[in-house]
């Protein structure tokens, strides 16, 4: 880290990033969406709740083809690709991912819970023959951390699932590795860091920086919106304390979720924060507010190989304090993405 003469540093070069949970959805919206990732991170998490899910081995590697196709020519990027787990995921199907090496995880979507999530278990008992393999093989298992009963307030859902499927499993599979997707609650930031070391939690961007009252500002605002959603003051500050902490646990995963802006501006509008474009300028910020920028490389660019037992990335990025303004929108494919924060302007800036 570059320190200047004044006690703020005016910049910070750290080892080069990875993002360990990103949405690149597929067909044209890849290439709209790929660069701005690539730009910043060397390697990430690709969330696999395309529709159809990519479910087996053969899906994520033809999946994978389609991104690498999309990288524009001279950028360097290795998608880490994801098996959607449903009720059916034999246990063979784990042998063939491992065996591919390039299938690097298993990612739970509670029925429902979220975004094309409809193909997801119902009761995680049932994938339970499955789920061995992965503890045998160690394959991580990510999990999206919501229950999906609907008599559950959408607040609390994070908490109750750490009751209702968390504990059994942890208490059911002891070994096996398990990272606890985008944690935004105290309680989640508590139960990792309590766990031992095959728990793991990503943290976006946004709930560091955010609570829920950024939703109801002067109005809705659906570019806030996103699942789990933002919660209480009292959640983000916990999140910040975990992730400026110092713990091996807990690392960058930026969630980045492009959705159409017709379909987020909506009556029924989608769950997804646009943050691919500027996300190491968001968690440097966050860093920063807290004076923790010191402890930004290890969150960002050493946790998550160290957890997933990949390199380290070997080259390095720098962002400077310095202000711009982050576009109103962005192309999407045949249509347009709202970034988060469109229009407003940032302290940092990635060069
Ligand atoms: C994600 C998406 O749009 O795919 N949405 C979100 O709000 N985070 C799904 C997810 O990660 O829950
Ligand atoms: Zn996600």
């Amino acid at each position: 880290m570059t320190n200047s003469a004044s006690k703020k540093p005016s910049s910070i070069t750290i080892t080069r990033p990875d993002d360990w949970h990103l949405h690149l959805r597929d067909g044209a919206t890849i290439a709209s969406v790929l660069p701005d990732t690539a730009r910043q991170f060397a390697r990430a998490i690709v969330m696999p709740n395309l529709k159809p899910p990519v479910t087996t081995t053969e899906q994520a590697v033809a999946y994978r083809d389609r991104i690498l196709a999309a990288l524009p020519v001279g950028m360097k990027f290795e998608p880490l690709m994801v098996l959607y787990l449903t009720n059916d995921t034999p246990p063979e199907e784990i042998q063939r991912a491992r065996d591919s090496g390039v299938v690097h995880a298993v990612k739970l979507y509670p029925a429902g819970a979220t975004t094309n999530s409809a193909a997801g278990v119902t009761d995680l008992t049932k994938c339970y023959k499955t789920l061995e393999m992965m503890q045998k093989l160690g394959m991580p298992f990510l999990v999206h951390g919501e229950v999906t009963d609907p008599e559950i307030d959408i607040f609390d859902r994070e908490a109750v699932f750490i009751d209702r499927v968390m504990t059994p499993l942890r208490r059911d599979m002891p070994e096996l590795n398990v990272v606890f997707e985008h944690i935004t609650t105290k309680d989640a930031a508590e139960y990792v860091a309590e766990a031992d070391h095959h728990v793991g939690a990503t943290i976006t961007a946004h709930h560091l920086l955010y609570n829920r009252n950024e939703l109801f500002k002067g109005g809705m605002r659906p570019h806030y919106y996103c699942l789990p959603v933002l919660k209480r003051e009292i959640h983000r500050q916990a999140l910040v304390a975990a992730a400026t902490s110092g713990s091996t646990k807990f690392f960058l995963g930026t969630d980045s979720a492009p959705h159409p802006k017709g379909l987020k501006e909506h009556a029924c509008g989608c769950a997804g924060c646009y943050t691919a474009l500027h996300a190491m300028e968001l968690y440097t910020q966050a860093f920063d507010q807290v004076d923790a920028l010191d402890k930004l490389e290890q969150f960002a660019s050493f946790n998550g190989p160290d957890f997933y037992k990949l390199p380290r990335n070997k080259d390095t990025i720098t962002l400077q304090r310095e202000s711009w303004t982050i576009p109103a929108e962005l192309p999407l494919a045949n249509t347009t993405v709202v970034p988060l924060n469109g229009g407003e302007t940032m302290e940092w800036k990635f060069v």
